[in-house]
């Protein structure tokens, strides 16, 4: 069978698919990751597993959403509780199969919304390609069908360890057989199930009663709804998927990295085709929720993580990471690593820059190498370019912090603000001892460890003043290159000077 119509799909203007809920099965141990926490909530492109399939789950529109969790529970209850309040969690307390697994979120089901009739779509929580678009053509395919059951499948070049689609004389589904009971002709079937199915209600529950577990892995299995309904008369359909990595599931870490990175590259792909310069997809990192604008150049080595903006004509990189972050227009950030930072339009970021929580630059502001700045905020055009920290800081507009600068914010126990003027100047290698104001209009001195407020139109200065020894070099380091040195400075000395004599 081949993929719907695509005439069919504009004709369906309707979001959503009516489906009463989709079961998302999450309950199983996912034990080939060999990690302390589940499968599914390791993460690609920034999200978990689960919640890739939660997003498509959502676009499909049914009335419920269920996810049904048994090892590790707790983690996965407490995630779904965060980040997505409105699906039932069920409980699978004996992980006794797939069809068990769907027998117990049916039974929750009930509990809720009473008898249980309509659609029903079944998937996977490991499946974190499956698109919405992809649950709803299955949906409409289901019912443009008229079927009981319909499954997602696949035909796949090594179909071995899945489910095999069995099909008699006429191409029709005669049933399932999974892997571990298949013989020989069986197995060489490349048609396999992706463990998405839409079942009618009535059809499912009436099924679930009467699986049995007798086959190789002593499991209820889901797949045999497929033959006990074919054997009641009732049509069952597969619709076959050309995308074959929306029907991968992730088993191992292997895997993991295999998939993100094929999510990675179209995601990338996405972006470049709306006009953003990718010159390394393959170094370049974005996750979901990232936008981009046309214009923007993104370096080799380059990460955009979380609710990371970055505006046109910005260049980012290399070997720059940005999460929560905004960029401004023509903005350049390099080699830099920043956090819930703003920055702002022309502004010029690195190379080797670390902009911690709070930083917000303004309009053509210069942040240069080895500079960390924290809750920092510096207004337009001022320039921190060398080997400084800014913690807890507002600074003006056209400041210069010189190189070295230091804001000493904390006193051990708390941290303290400082305040500095328009248009003033911290000389290279001074310490601001927060809380502290430098008003507009400062100089301070270069070496200062300012302690006191500075007022506007005043120069600071704070640190000993300077003492020359004569001769201090002959006397103490004689016999020194350095003793040498000076010795042949002081004759040049003196006949430069006995040259100036008229
Ligand atoms: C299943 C299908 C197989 C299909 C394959 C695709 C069955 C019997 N077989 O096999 O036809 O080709 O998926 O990947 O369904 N789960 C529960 N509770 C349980 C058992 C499983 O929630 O009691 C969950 C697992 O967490 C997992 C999913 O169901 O997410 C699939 O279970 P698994 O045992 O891995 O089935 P497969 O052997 O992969
Ligand atoms: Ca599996």
């Amino acid at each position: 069978m081949s993929s719907p119509d695509p005439t069919e799909q504009t004709e369906d203007p309707a979001p959503g698919t009516g489906a009463t809920a989709v079961i998302i099965l999450a309950a199983g141990g996912g034990t080939r990751m060999k990690s302390r926490i589940p499968k599914v909530l390791h993460r690609m492109a920034g999200r978990t597993l689960l919640d890739h399939v939660l997003t498509a789950a959502e676009q499909a529109q049914p009335r419920h959403l269920v996810v049904v969790i048994g090892h590790q529970r707790e983690l996965l209850a407490e995630h779904l509780a965060e980040s997505a309040p409105h699906v039932h969690p069920v409980v699978q307390e004996e992980q006794l199969g797939t069809a068990h697994a769907v027998q117990v979120a049916l039974a929750a089901l009930r509990d809720v919304d009473g008898e249980v009739s309509g659609e029903i779509v079944v998937t996977t929580a490991d499946t974190p390609m499956l698109t919405g678009e992809t649950l709803q053509q299955l949906v409409r395919f289901h019912r443009r069908s008229e079927n009981a059951v319909t499954l997602l499948s696949a035909t796949v070049p090594d179909p071995t360890g899945y489910g095999r689609v069995v099909r008699g004389e006429d191409d029709r589904i005669t049933g399932i057989v999974e892997h571990k009971d298949a013989d020989e002709q069986t197995r060489a079937i490349d048609e396999i199930n992706s463990a998405i199915y839409v079942f009618d209600a009535d059809v499912l529950t009436e099924a679930l009663g009467r699986i049995g577990n007798d086959n190789a892995q002593g499991e209820y299995y889901l797949t045999d709804v497929v033959g006990i309904a074919i054997g009641d008369g009732r049509r069952a359909g597969a619709w076959r998927i050309d995308d074959l990595w929306q029907t991968e599931g992730v088993n191992d870490r292997v895997q993991l990295a295999r998939m993100a990175a094929e999510m990675n590259r179209r995601i990338c792909e996405r972006w470049m085709r709306a006009g953003v310069t990718i010159i390394d997809p393959a170094t370049t990192w974005i996750t979901d929720d990232v936008t981009l604008a046309p214009d923007v150049t993104l370096l080799p080595g380059t990460s955009l993580e979380g609710a990371t903006s970055v505006a046109e004509g910005a260049t980012i990189g290399p070997y720059t990471t940005l999460i929560d972050s905004e960029v401004g227009p023509d903005a350049t950030i390099v080699r830099a690593h920043a956090q819930l930072a703003v920055i702002g339009p022309r502004a010029s970021v690195g190379p080797f820059a670390y902009l911690r929580p709070g930083t917000s630059l303004a309009d053509d502001v210069r942040l240069g190498t080895f500079v960390e700045a924290k809750n920092a905020q510096l207004g337009a055009r001022s320039k921190m370019q060398h080997l400084a920290y800014a913690g807890d800081a507002t600074i003006g507009e056209d400041v210069n912090i010189g190189a070295g600068v230091i804001f000493a914010n904390y006193d051990g126990v708390d941290k303290h603000h400082s305040d500095v003027g328009d248009a003033s100047f911290v000389g290279s290698d001074s310490t601001l001892v927060a809380p502290i104001k430098i008003g507009a209009g400062v100089y301070v001195a270069a070496g200062s460890t300012i302690t006191e407020d500075v007022a506007p139109g005043e120069l600071g200065i704070a640190r000993g003043r300077q003492r020359n020894v004569d001769g201090w070099v002959q006397r103490r380091r004689s016999g020194t290159k350095t003793a040498q040195a000076a010795q042949q400075a002081s004759s040049t000395h003196t006949d430069d000077a006995r040259a100036e004599e008229p």
